[in-house]
C-alpha cells in the first residue's frame, strides 16, 4: 500500500506566496491545500486533518494566533509552523509558547522551510508512536520533575515502574549527569517504602578509611576521632531506601563487609561487637562498566550479582535528543523563572540539538542557566550559547544542502565558492560575525575584509 500523504495547509493573506509554496510543496510529494485569511483557514481545519499547518501571524479577519489557538485546542496532533516578518520574531516566539512547532521568516528559504517541515512531521511521528508508552505510564506513577518523552527514556521509565513496588536491588547505570539520581528518587517515591527515608550516601565523596563508619556507624573509641557513638547510613535508613552512589569506588576490603549486609540485613559498627540488624532497599548507582571492574579484580563478582537483581540503564542524551527541546522549556520554567518568562530562538535551539552533550543533561541545565543570565530581552540568542567543547564541529555537523546552488568541483573560480560559503555560514548563525569567524578560522578583521571585498549583504 502507498504511504499516506503528509498533508499541509498553508494559511497566508499574499496569492503570490500561497502559489509558490504550494508548487514548491507539491514538488515534494506533500498534499497541499491553501487558505488566503483565517477564517477560511478554521473552516478547512474543520473538514479535513492536517498534518501541518504553515501560518501567517498577519492574517484578515482572524488572525494568525487565534487560528493558532484554535488548533492547539481541537487538534493537538497537527504541527503549526508560524510564518513571519523579521520584525515579529518575539512574537513568532511567543507563538511557540502557545505550542506553535516552530517559525520560518519570509523571505523565507525553501531549504529551511523544507527542513523544519521534515522535523515536525518526524515528531508528530515520534509523539504518536510514544503516547502508548506514556499512557501506560501515567496509571501508576509519579513522575513529574522527569521530563523525556523519548521512547528509551519511556521504556526506562516504564521498567522503573514495574521495579520500584518490588523490594528488589536495583542498579542504576549511565554516563555522568544522565540523572541516575533522578531515577532513584523516581523508585523511592514509587515504592512501598515512600513514606520512609530516602537517604543517599556516594562512595566516592568519602575517603577511604572513614567510608565504613559512614555506612555501618562506630562505637565510642573506635578510633582516635570517634568521640561519640554515631549511627551508620544502613541504620538510619533502617525501613527506607539507601541509595549508594558511585559503588564502583568502594574498596575491596569494604565489599565483604557490604555484601553480608546485603544478604543477611546484618552489620556491625566499627569496633562493636554486637550484631546490629536494619531492613533497607538499596539502589546502587554507576557510571563504570561494573562487569569491566569485575574482571579487572577491582569488584567483586557476587557482590555484583547481589546489588544487580535489576538492572536501569539511562540513555546518553546524544541517544535521545527530541528530549532536549522539552528538557530546555523545563528548566526555562522551572529553574530560572524568577528573572520572568525567558524564551529560547529556534536558530539557537537547533544548535543546541547538534551538540552531543558529553555532560548529559546536567550540562544542558548549566547551559541554559549561563544563557538566560547572559540574553538580552529576555530571549536566548545563538550568541548565548556557549558550548566548552566542539562549538564549531557542532554546528557544522549538518551541511547545508547546497552552497547557494554552487556544487563542489563545478567549473567555478574559488572565490564564487568563498563568497558563497561565507554567506551561508554568517546566514546560519544569523549574522553573529564573531560565531562565524570563529566556525570560518579566521579573525573577525579578515572576516570584515571578505564581506566588503565580495559585497555580501545580510538578507531582508
Ligand atoms: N530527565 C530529566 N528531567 C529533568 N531533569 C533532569 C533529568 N535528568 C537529569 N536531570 C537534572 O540534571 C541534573 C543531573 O542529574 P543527576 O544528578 O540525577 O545525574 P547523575 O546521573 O546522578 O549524575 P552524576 O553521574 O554526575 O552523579 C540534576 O539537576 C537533575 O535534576
Ligand atoms: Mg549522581
Amino acid at each position: 500500500m502507498a504511504e499516506k500523504k503528509v498533508s499541509i495547509l498553508v494559511v497566508d493573506d499574499e496569492t503570490a506566496f500561497l502559489q509558490v509554496v504550494e508548487s514548491l510543496l507539491e514538488n515534494e510529494g506533500y498534499s497541499v491545500s491553501t487558505a488566503i485569511d483565517g477564517v477560511a483557514a478554521i473552516n478547512l481545519l474543520q473538514q479535513k486533518t492536517f498534518d501541518v499547518v504553515l501560518l501567517d501571524i498577519k492574517l484578515p479577519r482572524v488572525d494568525g494566533i487565534e487560528v493558532l489557538k484554535f488548533i492547539h485546542e481541537h487538534f493537538l496532533n497537527t504541527q503549526v509552523i508560524m510564518l513571519t516578518g523579521v520584525h515579529d520574531i518575539k512574537t513568532a516566539v511567543e507563538c511557540m509558547n502557545l505550542g506553535a512547532f516552530n517559525y520560518v521568516t519570509k523571505p523565507y528559504s525553501a531549504d529551511e522551510l523544507l527542513r523544519t517541515i521534515e522535523r515536525a512531521v518526524e515528531q508528530k511521528r515520534l509523539r504518536i508512536e510514544n503516547k502508548a508508552l506514556r499512557s501506560e505510564l501515567s496509571r501508576h506513577v509519579f513522575a513529574d520533575n522527569i521530563i523525556g518523552e523519548s521512547k528509551s527514556m519511556l521504556e526506562l521509565l516504564n521498567i522503573a515502574a514495574k521495579v520500584a513496588p518490588t523490594d528488589s536491588p536495583v542498579l542504576i547505570q549511565g554516563a555522568s549527569g544522565t540523572g541516575k539520581e533522578l531515577i532513584a528518587h523516581f523508585v523511592h517515591k514509587n515504592s512501598q517504602r515512600s513514606d520512609k527515608q530516602f537517604v543517599a550516601l556516594n562512595c566516592a565523596s568519602i575517603p577511604e578509611n572513614l567510608l565504613e563508619s559512614e555506612l555501618f556507624g562506630h562505637e565510642k573509641g573506635a578510633f582516635t576521632d570517634a568521640h561519640q557513638t554515631k549511627q551508620g547510613i544502613v541504620e538510619i535508613a533502617d525501613g527506607g531506601t539507601l541509595f549508594l552512589d558511585e559503588i564502583g569506588e568502594i574498596s575491596l576490603t569494604l565489599q565483604p563487609k557490604l555484601l553480608r549486609f546485603l544478604q543477611t540485613g546484618e552489620f556491625r559498627r566499627v569496633g562493636g561487637n554486637k550484631t546490629l540488624r536494619s531492613d533497607v532497599r538499596v539502589i546502587s548507582a554507576t557510571n563504570k562498566n561494573l562487569i569491566d571492574e569485575v574482571s579487572l579484580g577491582r569488584f567483586r563478582e557476587d557482590l555484583m550479582y547481589r546489588i544487580n537483581v535489576i538492572t536501569l540503564n539511562v540513555p546518553s542524551l546524544k541517544d535521545r535528543k527530541e528530549d532536549i527541546p522539552l528538557l530546555v522549556d523545563y528548566f526555562l520554567k522551572n529553574r530560572v523563572r524568577p528573572r520572568g518568562l525567558i524564551m529560547i530562538e529556534p536558530k539557537a535551539l537547533e544548535l543546541l540539538m547538534k551538540y552531543d552533550w558529553p555532560g548529559n543533561v546536567r550540562e544542558l541545565e548549566n547551559v541554559i542557566e549561563r544563557a538566560s543570565i547572559l540574553c538580552k530581552d529576555n530571549l536566548i540568542r545563538v550568541e548565548d550559547i556557549s558550548l566548552p567543547i566542539g562549538l564549531r564541529s557542532a554546528i557544522q555537523k549538518e551541511a547545508p544542502r547546497d552552497v547557494s546552488g554552487i556544487q563542489i568541483g563545478a567549473a567555478v573560480p574559488i572565490r564564487e565558492i568563498e563568497k558563497a560559503h561565507i554567506a551561508a555560514v554568517l546566514n546560519s548563525v544569523g549574522w553573529n560575525k564573531n560565531v562565524a569567524a570563529k566556525i570560518l578560522e579566521i579573525s573577525l578583521k579578515t572576516l570584515y575584509t571578505k564581506i566588503q571585498q565580495y559585497n555580501i549583504t545580510k538578507p531582508e
